[in-house]
């Protein structure tokens, strides 16, 4: 299935191209690290007896997570009122920030402004007419999903001390290199050099994406690196074609 919003650096078109790369013989426990709108773990089979975990540091994203897992009907309540206007959405950009809202109104107003804004980026209006009917109501079907997924607020170090186990599999898609700023978290060059050496010391496997850059390759010069390269088409043109590259690295 797929996720029920978008995310900056989401792995919507690598998804499958991950998925393909998962071990063939049993995993124990599942662990997204840097869950984000979680894409794999949407397009994942769910499996009997495999613990899964969804983690994410943006305190308002595991919020809606949270919402959706065990209040969606109040969330799809809370959201029926909700049109689609410049002022609603500027007004919800402020109002989930604010204190003194309950976790249900933080997740509509925070679950409104992904949708509504322009790349999911969080901060600009999109100006093409977004409806969230169809989403809102799809939430139903992703609280089914993430019945059983735990749900963390982790920074990714702590997580992984948390979860590692030999049968453990950990999917990891940490801010890329040069575009930490998107993200409402810092990330800086300390915390890449940080996930290194984490990584270099679990005992269950990795999978890691990245952006093609010398730092990740110098980084991870020990492990199964493969390059992926995906076309893009910008936003509002259908001819404007990009090639990105990305790496997907394995510790198996
Ligand atoms: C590239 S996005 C993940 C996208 C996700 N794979 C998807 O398909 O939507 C990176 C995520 O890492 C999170 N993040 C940043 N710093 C983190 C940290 N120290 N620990 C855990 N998560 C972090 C960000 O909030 C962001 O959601």
């Amino acid at each position: 299935m797929e996720s029920f919003i978008g995310w900056i650096g989401g792995k919507r078109a690598l998804r499958r191209a991950i998925l393909e790369r998962f071990p063939d013989d049993e995993v124990g426990r599942y662990i997204e690290v840097f869950g984000g709108a979680a894409w794999v773990l949407f397009a994942k089979e769910k499996k009997a007896n495999q613990l899964e975990v969804y983690n994410d540091i943006n305190g308002n994203l595991v919020n809606l997570f949270r919402c959706v897992k065990y209040h969606c009907g109040e969330l799809q309540r809370e959201l029926e009122w909700m049109l689609t206007s410049r002022e609603q959405f500027f007004d919800c950009l402020t109002q989930y920030q604010a204190r003194g809202l309950t976790d249900i109104q933080r997740a509509a107003r925070f679950f409104y402004a992904v949708k509504i804004s322009f790349g999911c980026d969080n901060r600009t209006y999109a100006t093409s007419s977004k409806q969230i009917d169809n989403a809102v109501e799809y939430m139903t079907k992703v609280q089914e999903r993430i019945r059983g997924v735990n749900i963390e607020n982790k920074d990714f170090a702590d997580l992984i001390k948390v979860y590692d186990r030999p049968t453990a599999l950990f999917y990891l898609d940490p801010p890329y290199v040069d575009t930490e700023k998107y993200y409402d978290s810092p990330f800086c060059a300390q915390d890449h050099q940080r996930l290194r050496e984490v990584l270099g010391h679990i005992k269950g496997r990795f999978i890691l994406s990245y952006n093609d850059h010398p730092l990740v390759r110098e980084l991870y010069a020990d492990y199964r690196i493969e390059e992926v390269t995906r076309t893009s088409t910008l936003a509002g043109s259908g001819n404007n074609q990009t090639q990105y590259a990305e790496l997907i690295i394995r510790n198996f």
